[in-house]
């Protein structure tokens, strides 16, 4: 459903007045998903990653983020896809962002049809209830989606005559804005912090699909390829980064997961391959 004017209105003067005390600029992204960031939390191995499954489907691959919000993960991938778009229902949101609404995104709402073809379509965290899989499906083979894990069930493409060939796990911004929250403008004791910190979880899956397996093998190859490099050399990172880091998101963090979470015990950002390939 798209924003209201005046609940967008309500966000952006709440964002003013926590400017007034931030103990940090890369914290507002984390606490405003949707004026400054994303509702899934990326680094730029992320980005790196799901150019380089675009770019196992084809070399000069078309691409659509359906749902892009203002654009924010959609412009990282620009620098290497420049001619990525997407479409986003809401013209609202830029008017909250206080920003033009850039060609290359489209307002349209994706449910009644999604007019080209791309060679991929991301889907970056959609609000449970919207479900536009079987306009996405019909109009390309690859999609990547993150979902928060138990509550979008509509994100997910199996059945749809999709395979899922890989996936990954990251914070969701809820996540990380508790931790910050917790951390730096709550007063608590040392020791009710710790015992907090510990209950941290990490919800955002992020699910690769390909359509009957047709570019399974050749988007399993661009991932191995991508955790080698990660691993091998400094791919770069963006500035906000740093707040994941001293938040114990770190890399191939191990989180303490409570036995009642019905979290999956896995390694942030560790790549998972479905097996049956
Ligand atoms: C939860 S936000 C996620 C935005 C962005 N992908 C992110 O992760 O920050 C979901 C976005 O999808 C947009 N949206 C919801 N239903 C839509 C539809 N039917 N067609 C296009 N966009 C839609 C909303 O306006 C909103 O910007």
């Amino acid at each position: 459903m798209p924003f209201k004017t005046r609940d967008l209105q309500m966000a952006a003067e709440s964002l003013r007045q926590f400017r007034r005390y931030s103990v940090s600029p890369h914290h507002e992204r984390f606490s405003f998903p949707l004026l400054r960031g994303t509702y899934f939390t990326y680094r730029k191995i992320d980005v790196l990653r799901v150019v380089a499954i675009a770019k196992a489907v084809s070399n000069s691959p078309g691409y659509c983020d359906i749902g892009c919000g203002y654009g924010d993960f959609l412009i990282k991938i620009r620098e290497f896809i420049s001619s990525a778009t997407g479409i986003e229902n809401s013209a609202g949101i830029f008017y909250g962002c206080n920003l033009p609404k850039p060609d290359y995104i489209t307002t349209a709402d994706a449910r009644w049809g999604i007019e080209k073809k791309s060679d991929i379509i991301f889907v970056g965290w959609m609000e449970p209830g919207i479900d536009f899989r079987d306009a996405i499906a019909a109009k390309t083979d690859v999609i990547v989606t993150t979902l928060d894990q138990g509550i979008s069930l509509a994100a997910e493409f199996d059945g749809h005559g999709f395979e899922r060939v890989a996936s990954w796990r990251t914070p969701s911004w809820e996540d990380v804005n508790t931790e910050i929250m917790n951390r730096y403008y709550t007063q608590m004791s040392n020791e009710i912090y710790h015992s907090l910190s510990r209950l941290r979880g990490a919800h955002n899956l992020w699910y690769v699909y390909s359509k009957k397996r047709r570019y399974s093998e050749a988007i399993k190859s661009a991932l191995v390829r991508c955790l080698e490099q990660e691993k091998r050399t400094f791919v770069g990172r963006y500035d906000f980064e740093d707040v994941l880091d001293d938040c114990g998101f770190k890399y191939f963090e191990e989180l303490e997961i409570s036995a009642a979470s019905k979290q999956e015990k896995a390694r942030l950002w560790e790549i998972q391959f479905t097996s049956n390939f």
